[in-house]
């Protein structure tokens, strides 16, 4: 595994390369990271995974401050998985002149987490772009735990990069059901119980929610009792037409975003 700091460098080394497959993370590599990066060996020539805290895509100075960094410990688990280079850019090589604030994407971006986090998708699409310019990458992996996301990039670089794959990977969760992330980190073992306990609970009452057997307030309720802080959201939605309204398929999904004291954990399940 090579390591890169400098953006010249990595541009040099990889520029002949056709079938180069791409990861990006903020680091804090988990099982989630690591099912991503496995199917991007498994699927391409060469690996690349970058580690980028992107600050303009955090709301709040503290959650951008707060967010677990355990570089040597990254660096360990990629070596172990063999991929080929990791990049570790410095802030002024990815935004030399500072971040697009004009930046267009899906109207979709307003809704779930974009309503409660103005411009987030912007910032995160915008690092995403400015990697492809960089990397210039055949297949792109991300994982369905951040859903708004992947559908976000996907429908971004179906019309602007036409030649490259945004991969889908499924969530891997803890043995308490809990989706693997960086933030778990930051949470008691009370707090991971309550979480395992909150996934438990959508898990089970899914299919009645789904039906409108049962309502939307009432698991609120219920969910606010297992002890977490506030829901920020709970919604129903088909994924299959979060950005393409003209899908047939029917997929309907739990969507939830919700603090454990001032941890905010995403799902959908
Ligand atoms: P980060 O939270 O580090 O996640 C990197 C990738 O890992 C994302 O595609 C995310 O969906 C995926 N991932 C996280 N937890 C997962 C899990 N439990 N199972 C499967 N996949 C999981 O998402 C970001 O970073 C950033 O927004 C980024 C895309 C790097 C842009 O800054």
């Amino acid at each position: 595994m090579k390591i890169l700091l400098s953006k010249n460098k990595l541009i040099k080394i990889i520029k002949n390369e056709k079938n180069l497959g791409f990861v990006p993370t903020m680091g804090c590599i988990h099982k989630g990271h690591v099912s991503l990066i496995k199917k991007c060996n498994s699927q391409c020539n060469k690996t690349v995974v970058t580690i980028f805290v992107n600050k303009p895509q955090f709301n709040r100075k503290s959650d951008y401050q707060n967010y677990p960094r355990t570089l040597g410990r990254d660096i360990k688990i990629l070596k172990k998985l063999k991929i080929d280079y990791l990049y570790l850019p410095y802030k002024k090589q990815i935004y030399p002149n500072g971040p697009n604030k004009k930046i267009k994407i899906s109207a979709f971006s307003k809704k779930l987490c974009g309503e409660h986090r103005p411009k987030h998708f912007e910032a995160v699409v915008d690092v995403v772009e400015r990697f492809i310019k960089i990397l210039n990458p055949k297949k792109i992996y991300f994982g369905q735990k951040d859903m708004q996301q992947l559908k976000i990039i996907k429908h971004f670089t179906k019309k602007k990069y036409t030649k490259i794959k945004i991969v889908g990977c499924k969530t891997i969760r803890e043995k308490n059901g809990i989706a693997y992330s960086s933030r778990n980190l930051l949470l008691s073992d009370n707090e991971k119980k309550i979480a395992g306990n909150v996934y438990n609970l959508i898990l089970n009452k899914k299919k009645y929610l789904i039906r409108k057997k049962l309502s939307i307030n009432l698991i609120k309720s219920k969910i606010i009792k297992l002890g977490v802080s506030k829901i920020e959201y709970l919604k129903i939605l088909d994924i299959n037409k979060l950005v393409d309204k003209n899908i047939r398929n029917k997929k309907n999904k739990i969507f939830i975003a919700y603090y454990l004291r001032a941890t905010r954990l995403i799902d959908n399940i």
